[in-house]
């Protein structure tokens, strides 16, 4: 392995913030918890309140709230009121982006009393939610009817407007795509204040496929109807080490679940469920999970493991074991399979909690585990932000599924971090050009995972200190990041936007597709009302002039249409 030497890095001096880095356990356990504990503990009764309430009753409450987001998007004066975005506050949503646009003048819309279950239609298979639904509070609701969404995003925090308007993915995707490919209808409040309803054949089936990856920046989401899928009780988990360099750990990672003979669409040889854990240059463990009813769980033998307990071993670390005691098979609750990454914040708890995998901590704190992301986020201040986006990586690259050798080896030579989650997701060929899509002609190379309608490909998560930082090395995050976006590039890959990018506005026009964006963004009158969506991604602070710019934009639109 030769080619994978990595560079010989300088040692890097100790500032201020390593000290305070190194000690903010102190704060994350006397303030950061507590009070996570007490926002769950409300966020909970909220739901409660919410589902107290008949669907009626809140679709009666629902269509007064879109009357309010209406009055209150004709109460801005376009001439000084700045661009249109949600009045959530930067550090409650659970991404990383760089959220430097609400440092500048802006106009907030509130859609804060989006957060009810609207209905769930057993008969269509469908759950009309509001934007703010998360994915803790939908589980709960669908599990115990026996139904899932298709695609549930891990942490309990995540919301179905930011998974549909950012990106969304979990193990199921490698069957349904991203969260969004699970929605079938959009209710979007526009630019001029009209309600529509975008489906992928009625009359806005182009705005239907431009809101993914928009950010919402095409209008506001009040309303989203989302696939729901039977389910069982339990999913049936195998883990299954391999040992390798890491294209032979890439390959062990596509037979796991795209069969050789291309028969990708045959349930008897796809599981469920997929992920792989890449935990060094030469060890992984792939799971699969297969769902399964109470009976045969319960059978005797089988053993079950609910994970979901605060004082079990966490997740990662138990699949690791794989590696030691070899190939086994265990039955774990539907629900505690869903949330699993949840407790340890994928690896991240490790990090900001250098203690809270020992079983001490989590037999007796384990329960107040995990901090609520938007908490960390509230409690860094600038210099730890900034700490982190030089020192931390916060990464996923989406690539075509063939390609994942080559990334992981990428990966090692510029950030050697490790562990690496590895989660599969179809990429749909469509009618017409999203943001995304599949590299052209894919369908005549007939590659492994492949289908005439979908190019499979890979999330790729890095979330953890890069080894170079890790022994006190130097190493220049925003370089490497900078680096790994044109990597994505030129590999037909993709960049999510919750991370913070370092993309120029050239080349985040090489990496997305903005045809079909930019035609939506005029058509239904977005320019100069939302921003768009570079303008949103962009990290720095905007000045005055950029606002007047973008404000000044729909003047320079001659072509835009009212519709
Ligand atoms: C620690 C960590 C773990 C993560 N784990 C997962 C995971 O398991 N699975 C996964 O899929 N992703 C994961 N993510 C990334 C996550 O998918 C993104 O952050 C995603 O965009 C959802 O986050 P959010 O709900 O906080 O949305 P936000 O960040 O609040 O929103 C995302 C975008 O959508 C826009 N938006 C939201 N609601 C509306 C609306 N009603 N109308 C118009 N625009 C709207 C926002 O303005 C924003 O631009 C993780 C991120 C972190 C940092
Ligand atoms: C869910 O399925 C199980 C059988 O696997 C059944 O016993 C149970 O009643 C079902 N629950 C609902 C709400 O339908």
């Amino acid at each position: 392995m030769s080619d994978l030497e990595v560079p010989l890095r300088p040692k890097r001096k100790k500032i201020w913030v390593d000290y305070f880095v190194q000690f903010r356990w102190i704060i994350v356990i006397f303030l950061v918890l507590p009070i996570s504990f007490t926002l769950y503990f409300l966020t909970y009764l909220g739901d409660v309140r919410s589902e107290s309430k008949s669907f009626k009753q809140r679709q009666r409450e629902h269509d007064e709230n879109v009357e309010k987001v209406v009055k209150r998007l004709k109460e801005r004066n376009p001439k000084k009121d700045g661009l249109v975005c949600t009045a959530r506050k930067p550090w409650i949503s659970v991404g990383m982006r760089n959220v430097d646009y609400k440092r500048a003048r802006h106009f907030e819309v509130d859609l804060s009393a989006f957060r009810n279950v609207l209905d769930i239609d057993k008969e269509r298979m469908i759950a009309r939610v509001e934007p703010l639904v998360n994915m803790g509070q939908i589980s709960r609701v669908t599990v115990p009817m026996n139904l899932s969404l298709a695609v549930v995003a891990e942490l309990d925090d995540l919301t179905v407007g930011g998974l549909i308007n950012g990106y969304g993915i979990e193990g199921s995707s490698h069957l349904y795509g991203l969260f969004s490919d699970t929605v079938v209808s959009y209710e979007i409040v526009l630019a001029d204040g009209r309600l529509v309803r975008a489906t992928k054949d009625n009359q806005y089936s182009d705005l239907f496929y431009a809101i993914p990856w928009s950010q919402g920046t095409l209008g506001l989401l009040v309303a989203a109807e989302v696939k729901l899928i039977p389910v069982k009780e339990y999913m049936k988990v195998t883990y299954k080490p391999i040992v390798g360099n890491l294209k032979e750990l890439a390959q062990g990672y596509i037979d796991s679940f795209a069969p050789r003979d291309g028969d990708q669409d045959n349930p008897e040889k796809v599981p469920d469920f997929v992920e792989t854990m890449i935990y060094s240059p030469t060890e992984g463990v792939c799971m699969t999970g297969r769902y399964a009813s109470k009976e045969e769980a319960k059978k005797k033998g089988n053993k079950i493991n609910s994970v979901g307990w605060w004082f079990k071993p966490w997740f990662y670390q138990h699949a690791q074991t794989a590696l030691k005691k070899g190939e086994f098979v265990e039955y774990i609750p539907t629900r505690d399979y869903y949330h699993r990454h949840t407790r340890s914040l994928y690896w991240e708890g490790e990090l900001i909690l250098p203690f809270a995998d020992q079983w001490w901590f989590r037999f007796l704190l384990g329960w107040l585990m995990p901090p609520k992301v938007s908490l960390l986020k509230a409690t860094q201040g600038e210099a730890i932000r900034n700490y982190y986006h030089e020192m931390h990586v916060i990464q996923d690259m989406l690539v075509p599924l063939y390609k994942v050798g080559d990334a992981l080896e990428f990966v090692h030579r510029e950030m050697e971090l490790y562990p690496v989650w590895l989660c599969p997701h179809r990429l749909f060929k469509l009618p017409v050009k999203p943001m995304i899509s599949p590299e052209p002609g894919f369908e005549l190379q007939r590659r492994q995972g492949d289908t005439h309608y979908a190019q499979m490909y890979t999330d790729i998560l890095l979330c953890y200190a890069p080894g170079p930082v890790l022994r006190g090395e130097q190493f220049d995050g925003a370089e490497a990041v900078h680096r790994m976006e044109n990597w994505l590039i030129e590999n037909h890959g993709y960049e999510p936007q919750y991370t913070v990018s370092e993309l120029s506005e050239k080349n985040f026009w090489r990496m997305f597709d903005g045809g079909l964006y930019e035609q939506c963004r005029r058509k239904y009158g977005a320019v100069g009302t939302f921003m768009s969506v570079y303008y949103k991604s962009k990290k720095g602070r905007k000045t005055e002039k950029e606002v007047q710019e973008a404000e000044q934009a729909i003047l320079e639109s001659p072509d835009a249409e009212v519709a």
